[in-house]
């Protein structure tokens, strides 16, 4: 059964029900992992990019010029168009202007920095493109959205398929463990122009987590709209067989936000691929790990500091 989520009011409302999550955190934990791998990527494929939260971090980063923000959502990425146009709007750094028509695609200038970003409304399962990116990414548990696993091994194909030969394709998504103890629960989220009821549902044998949505625009006049979220836990394992079969040659797999080994009980788990055997052992080492696992705890330190407060 198709459901449908992210829908044009959820859209509206995503960035405000989201508000608390620690993008910007996350953004240095990637950052760390491109300079663990020594990846200086030019250009980026962003999956299940949603109002692109996650790609605002990425045009921060100054050597890449192009990235492609894919989602299935076209109400999401109609909202992530809206932002950039904004910020481009409101930055004094900025030049654009729109390369076609109809199109969500954008060129800007920053000082002698070319950067392109195109926002494309695909499916995960099933993408390609002509012009192939040095780093994959995807945050925010997307892929467990692929509730069926032959989604999953299409979206690592489409994925290996769309990479360099020493690109690598990032992602993070939530444990099986995570799914099956996720607490059964109800509570309502109140915006300002709207109340969120939030109702988290666990299929524990099928390794299944379902949100259901209710939300009602404060005004009176205008109807409550549901949408379900489902979100499957995969093994480690399975995960592992999935992209060596897609043609990842090597893949790490972290627990989040840290450099420690991920297991099927980490709460949210990293994985880093890539199709060139090499291409993630050579840069390793038993001290720069420690440093970068050192570093991200106390990120994640001074983080939960700022949400505390
Ligand atoms: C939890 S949101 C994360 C959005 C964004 N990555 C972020 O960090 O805010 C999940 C996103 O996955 C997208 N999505 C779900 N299934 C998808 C699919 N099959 N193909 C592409 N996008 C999909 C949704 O539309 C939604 O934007």
């Amino acid at each position: 059964m198709v459901e449908h989520s992210y829908t044009t009011y959820f859209a509206e409302i995503y960035d405000d029900v989201m508000k608390n999550v620690p993008y910007q955190y996350w953004s240095r934990y990637l950052k760390d992992l491109l300079k663990y791998y020594k990846h200086q990527p030019e250009s980026v494929l962003e999956l299940a990019s949603g109002t692109s939260n996650m790609t605002f971090k990425l045009i921060e980063l100054q050597f890449i010029n192009r990235i492609t923000a894919l989602d299935l959502s076209s109400a999401m990425l109609a909202k992530a168009a809206e932002k950039l146009e904004t910020k481009i709007k409101n930055s004094q750094d900025f030049n654009y202007f729109f390369t076609e028509e109809n199109e969500m695609s954008y060129q800007l200038e920053q000082g002698k920095r070319q950067l392109s970003i195109n926002f494309k409304a695909l499916n995960m399962t099933d993408f390609s493109f002509e012009n192939k990116f040095d780093l994959v990414v995807s945050f925010f548990d997307s892929l467990n959205y692929l509730t069926d696993i032959d989604q999953l091994k299409n979206c690592f194909e489409s994925a290996a398929d769309s990479l360099t030969k020493d690109g690598l394709f990032i992602f993070d998504m939530n444990s099986i463990g995570r799914i099956k103890t996720i607490e059964e629960k109800s509570f309502v989220i109140e915006g300002d122009s709207y109340e969120c009821f939030w109702e988290d549902l666990v299929k524990s044998k099928e390794n299944l987590w379902q949100v259901k949505l209710k939300i009602c625009p404060d005004n009176d006049q205008l109807p409550c709209f549901e949408e379900t979220h489902s979100e499957r836990g995969y093994k480690i394992e399975t995960i592992l067989r999935l992209l060596k079969n897609s043609g990842f040659k090597t893949v790490d797999v972290y627990n989040a936000f840290s450099f420690a080994k991920g297991k099927n009980n980490s709460d949210r788990l990293y994985f880093a691929a890539a199709k060139n055997e090499g291409r993630l052992q050579n840069n390793q080492g038993k001290l720069k790990k420690i440093y970068y696992g050192a570093k991200n705890r106390i990120d994640y330190f001074l983080v939960s500091l700022k949400y505390l407060f």
